[in-house]
């Protein structure tokens, strides 16, 4: 998609189409009544006849209207003028982009970001418009022979803006596409299918990405490396798999030099059968997901080298598939991880938390202000939120606060947890210093309290993306969470 700011009126503009706002009940926003007067009062004589309200999400195309000079018009129905938030807002902009990439028109100039949005200033709007408008028309058809063509699909839109504002809406404009870059990146990546997104695919996707700019760095570990380290959790479960585990980590210096940086941890497990302890098959191809915390901080990443990020961020990625085979851990079996723990794996299909330890461990070396884990970790957490908000775990509140933040300015929101240490002793073993399971209670609890085990040093958080990372059903596919939530709080670090 390609996005330009215009400053011109919307009965003069020529466009394949001009998108203008109707609140409830039937009034016009300021452009629409401008355009109505143009139009010899077009748009209200059909409002009047009943076509369209201007409920929140309804739209009514118009083509050829008499005294403009576009080919269409859209009418976005907007709600309450006083309930308009910014949740509204994207609500708007995903269903006006896609009655207009199914209109014919291959161009469009856009007059919502000109309305009141009660909780967004002028770069938020135009941040988001480009933000939704992109991610609205991705399609999971990567791997279809033929594609569902589009033969007129969508290609231009220009975001109409008062002239005293177009210089912050380019910036708006550039950080809100290397967002929605970002998150379709993770949202490519999370819907590839096990047998094409392995851990060596992630790593050559992460090679890739260093290839594009001069101060990112990427390494990739392999296992004797990681042997060496001695990360035994990690390795642990990998050992049931053909496909070699490897330890990637991005370092994107945009920021100061001495400047500490944010880590994120991102779980890759490329396919979860459970290994061993093998989960039941209903649904089971869905576990090609479980790297979705992986795809969203290499979507963070890429965002940040769009847009020039000035922070210091470091990517750790642990991945690996987590297979039965003659050589997989089996339950009862002890581990010992990187920071010398040991670990008894009483549930192979625990084994988020079995590579995420190790890769938390080694976390340390980059003297981080913060970490922050990101991880389709436990169902308990999808039946907790369900698919509305992450889980979020942390060891400072402040950190956590700062998250939370992020996640409602960004529309992609995370809900806190409680860490008390009465749920530490759920992991209790008697044979090692702590089991990776800690029974039916509070599972997405108990899974944060392991991992607190490896993050004592530093201030770290948790996100349990297990309900959000991605929708089954009949709407399949990966929604590139949490990639808005992090960019944002790395954008208000700026
Ligand atoms: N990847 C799964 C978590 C998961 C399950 C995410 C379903 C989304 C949907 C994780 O590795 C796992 O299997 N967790 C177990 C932990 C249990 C054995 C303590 C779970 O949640 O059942
Ligand atoms: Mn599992
Ligand atoms: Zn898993």
């Amino acid at each position: 998609m390609k996005f330009t700011i215009k400053s011109e009126k919307p009965e003069t503009v020529k466009s394949g189409c001009v998108i203008l706002g109707v609140f409830e009940h039937r009034k016009l926003s300021p452009a629409a009544a401008q355009f109505d007067r143009s139009t010899k009062g077009l748009l209200k004589k059909l409002l009047q006849k009943g076509d369209m309200d201007g409920k929140c999400g309804q739209t009514l195309m118009l083509h050829y209207p008499a005294g403009a000079n576009c080919e269409r018009v859209l009418l976005a129905g907007c709600g309450k003028a006083e309930d308009f938030n910014s949740r509204a807002f994207n609500k708007v902009i995903a269903g006006v982009t896609s009655a207009v990439n199914q209109s014919g028109a291959s161009d469009a100039v856009n007059y919502l970001g000109e309305l009141d949005v009660t909780d967004r200033d002028s770069y938020g709007k135009v941040k988001s418009l480009a933000e939704i408008t992109c991610s609205s028309l991705y399609t999971p058809d990567q791997l279809k022979s033929k594609k569902d063509k589009n033969t007129h699909p969508l290609r231009r839109m220009a975001i109409n803006m008062a002239s005293d504002e177009s210089r912050s809406a380019r910036k708006a404009l550039k950080d809100g596409s290397a967002i929605a870059d970002g998150v379709e990146l993770a949202r490519t990546l999370g819907d590839l299918p096990g047998n094409i997104c392995t851990p060596a695919y992630l790593a050559s996707q992460a090679r890739k990405l260093g290839k594009t700019c001069s101060y990112l760095k990427v390494s990739v570990l392999d296992e004797a490396a990681m042997k060496k380290l001695g990360m035994g959790s990690l390795l642990s479960v990998s050992r049931g798999s053909r496909e070699p585990a490897k330890l990637i980590t991005l370092e994107y210096k945009g920021g100061k030099a001495g400047e500490k940086p944010v880590v994120l941890v991102g779980k890759g497990v490329t396919f979860d059968s459970g290994g061993i302890s093998l989960k039941p098959g209903a649904a089971m191809d869905e576990m090609k997901y479980d790297m979705c915390g992986a795809a969203s901080v290499l979507g963070t990443i890429k965002a940040c080298v769009d847009m020039e990020l000035a922070v210091n961020v470091v990517g750790v990625i642990p991945t690996t598939e987590n297979l039965p085979d003659g050589l997989a851990s089996k339950p009862g079996d002890i581990v010992t991880s990187m920071s010398g723990q040991t670990i008894e794996v009483l549930n192979t299909d625990a084994e988020g938390r079995l590579i995420l330890c190790d890769a938390l461990t080694y976390s340390a070396k980059f003297k981080p202000d913060v970490v922050i884990d990101i991880a389709t970790l436990t169902g308990a957490c999808v039946i907790a939120l369900g698919s509305h908000a992450a889980g979020l775990l942390s060891n400072d509140d402040d950190l956590a606060e700062e998250l939370l933040a992020a996640g409602r300015k960004a529309d992609d929101r995370a809900w806190q947890m409680p860490l008390w240490d009465d749920y530490q002793p759920q992991l209790k073993s008697n044979f090692a210093d702590m089991a990776n399971i800690g029974g039916r209670e509070a599972g997405t609890i108990t899974a944060a309290c392991f991992l607190s085990r490896f993050t004592e040093d530093f201030r770290w958080a948790h996100l349990d993306i297990a309900g959000v990372a991605w929708k089954g059903g009949s709407e399949k596919g990966a929604t590139g969470r949490p990639v808005s939530l992090l960019t944002q709080f790395l954008l208000d670090r700026c």
